[in-house]
């Protein structure tokens, strides 16, 4: 079974997109492959800074990756800043990546352009070697990425395959592979846009925690046109088609049967708004469970933090081999 990893920063609620895109797919892949699945709350640090808020939102986040159905005895749940490997690898990592290599990374290049004239901390520009050590610490084959991620992903091959040639055989190279195809959800109020915490409005972006009539409220308000067919044509229809996306993920009927069987938005607007409902509800009634019961939360985490822990420290003992650090005392 491959090594997989992915990680999730704890910034923001989950939302539908989120879920039909992205975590059913992790949920599935728990079975296909030794995932570990990290809460990267180090690097929510370089932009969050509000006193509390990160370990609010990784709690919450942990309760949502259990409530959807992430299995602790079976997936590696954790927490990026209770592995203190990940701090003390990306140092390593800093030392044998460049300067130039960090200032080429388009995301970094994106994130400081847009916060000219702020705050523009060093993590910012760093961030790729504390994600190179979240990758090479767990000796991880794969790592699902969508395509804003992909450099990343080779910055760690070119700076582990460094690593090795400096200092002998220490890392295993990990590939990018594209994540299995999930949904994708568009904002309802934007159809052209894919659902997103960074809209500017909440009013086309479902929530996992959102109550069924708020859930219902913003489907019948979702975006369509004015021509009065259902069809599924993204390009000319994106209202439309992103609601027979988002029943088809719910349902498991294809679109095409669903396009045939309606013939007007109402209904169809009300059966997605059910059918999400549907899918909401058990993981919003798990997920209540576990945050109102932080002792078995935190049993579930320490699952995952143990054996992760364990994995982490052997690679950093490793790399502190391999670099010939003088053997602690
Ligand atoms: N940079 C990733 C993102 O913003 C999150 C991340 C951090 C990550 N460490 C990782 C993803 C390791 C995969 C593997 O989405």
């Amino acid at each position: 079974m491959p090594r997989v990893l992915s990680c999730i920063q704890p910034t923001g609620s989950v939302h539908l997109g989120n879920h039909l895109g992205a975590l059913i797919n992790w949920v599935a892949g728990q079975h296909e492959g030794d995932v570990y699945h990290g809460i990267v709350d180090l690097h929510a640090l370089t932009v969050v800074d509000t006193p509390g808020l990160i370990g609010d939102q990784t709690v919450e986040l942990a309760a949502m990756l259990f409530a959807v159905g992430l299995d602790p005895q079976v997936a590696t749940v954790f927490v990026q800043s209770h592995i203190h490997e990940h701090s003390e690898l990306s140092w390593i990592m800093e030392c044998t990546v460049s300067y130039g290599e960090l200032s080429r990374m388009t995301q970094f290049k994106d994130k400081s352009a847009k916060r000219e004239g702020e705050f523009i901390s060093a993590g910012i520009f760093t961030y790729p070697a504390l994600m190179a050590a979240d990758i090479l610490l767990y000796d991880a084959d794969e790592v699902p990425v969508g395509d804003d991620q992909r450099q990343h992903v080779e910055i760690t091959r070119d700076v582990a395959l460094r690593f090795n040639h400096r200092f002998g055989d220490t890392f295993v190279i990990p590939r990018a592979v594209h994540p299995k195809a999930g949904a994708r959800v568009m904002d309802l109020q934007d159809p052209t846009s894919k659902m997103s915490k960074s809209a500017a409005t909440d009013a086309g972006i479902v929530y996992m925690l959102d109550d069924n009539a708020t859930i219902e409220k913003k489907f019948k308000r979702a975006v369509t046109d004015n021509d009065g067919e259902v069809r599924y044509d993204r390009a000319a229809k994106p209202g439309v088609s992103n609601l027979l996306d988002i029943l088809s993920a719910c349902s498991g009927t294809p679109v095409d049967t669903l396009a045939a069987s309606y013939s007007q938005y109402g209904p169809l607007k009300k059966d997605t708004a059910e059918a999400v409902i549907s899918v909401v509800e058990p993981v919003r009634a798990r997920y209540g469970e576990l945050m109102a019961d932080r002792g078995e939360l935190t049993r579930l985490l320490r699952i995952g933090n143990d054996r992760a822990r364990a994995v982490a420290a052997a690679t950093l003992a490793r790399v502190h081999s391999a670099v010939g650090l003088l053997p602690r005392v």
